[in-house]
């Protein structure tokens, strides 16, 4: 592998903000000159179906992974894993960055990913099945990155969440009990950034001036400090 950093974006539940965090991350990066490519790894291929449908917008490089959930056979599961590395080498060839969109199912691929990744980044809603689900879920790449011999950065993106509830500060200090680190600028639900994925942009293109873009920038810039400090 040459020196591409790899952010891969996973959990297992669906309609997260996990495709939506891709992009702009992806576009975030681009505008400060450094060349990403993309990895699709979700079955439905949200994210390539966006960057096809809006190459203008997004002038990203996407491979796509096949990456079914696997099931039960660890025999499949190895090759999936192998095809997924595999992967990751293949679009890092000549990039800066490499952004794995995972599918919202369990998937030992997605796992593996998530484990030798440079940054993880696992999208959470905040409400009372998303605490459990999350808390699996950190502690499942924990378990599989250990066994890689792998220290990924594993930071939790509270998305698409009502800043102003009890719910969202009693979701943020949950994770700061249980040890697990989230980022500490989260996006709020806004009707323009879902606007802008339905018109296949971004919303720093949509609506560079909102306060919808200002909390993306501000969550897109804690990410690029997060993956470029060096380790203590
Ligand atoms: N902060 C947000 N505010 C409003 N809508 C959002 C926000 N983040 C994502 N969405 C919308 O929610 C839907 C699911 O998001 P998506 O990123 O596709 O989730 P996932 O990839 O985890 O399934 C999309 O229609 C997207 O536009
Ligand atoms: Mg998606």
């Amino acid at each position: 592998m040459n020196d591409a950093k790899v952010i891969a974006i996973y959990t297992t539940k669906g309609g997260v903000g996990k495709t939506t965090t891709a992009i702009h991350l992806a576009d975030a990066l681009t505008t400060r000159g450094s060349k990403v490519s993309l990895i699709d790894a979700d079955e439905r291929a949200m994210l390539t179906e966006a960057v096809m449908g809006s190459p203008e917008n997004m002038p990203f490089p996407v491979h796509f992974l096949e990456n079914p959930s696997g099931g039960d056979d660890p025999q499949a599961a190895q090759r999936l894993v192998g095809e997924m590395i595999d992967k990751i080498d293949e679009a890092s060839d000549g990039f800066d960055y490499v952004i794995i969109d995972c599918g919202g199912y369990n998937s030992q691929a997605s796992f593996a990913a998530a484990a030798i990744a440079d940054l993880t980044i696992i999208p959470a809603n905040a409400g009372r099945f998303d605490l459990v689900q999350t808390e699996e879920v950190y502690a499942k790449i924990q378990t599989i990155a250990k066994q890689m011999e792998r220290k990924p950065k594993i930071k939790v993106l509270v998305t698409r969440v009502n800043l102003a509830t009890n719910v969202y500060s009693g979701f943020m200090s949950a994770l700061k009990a249980k040890g697990i680190e989230a980022f500490k600028n989260s996006i709020p639900t806004y009707a323009a950034i879902s606007e802008a994925s339905f018109m296949g942009s971004s919303i720093f293109k949509h609506r560079p001036n909102s306060q919808a873009a200002g909390f993306m920038q501000r969550f897109v810039d804690e990410a690029i400090a997060t993956i470029t400090a060096e380790d203590k």
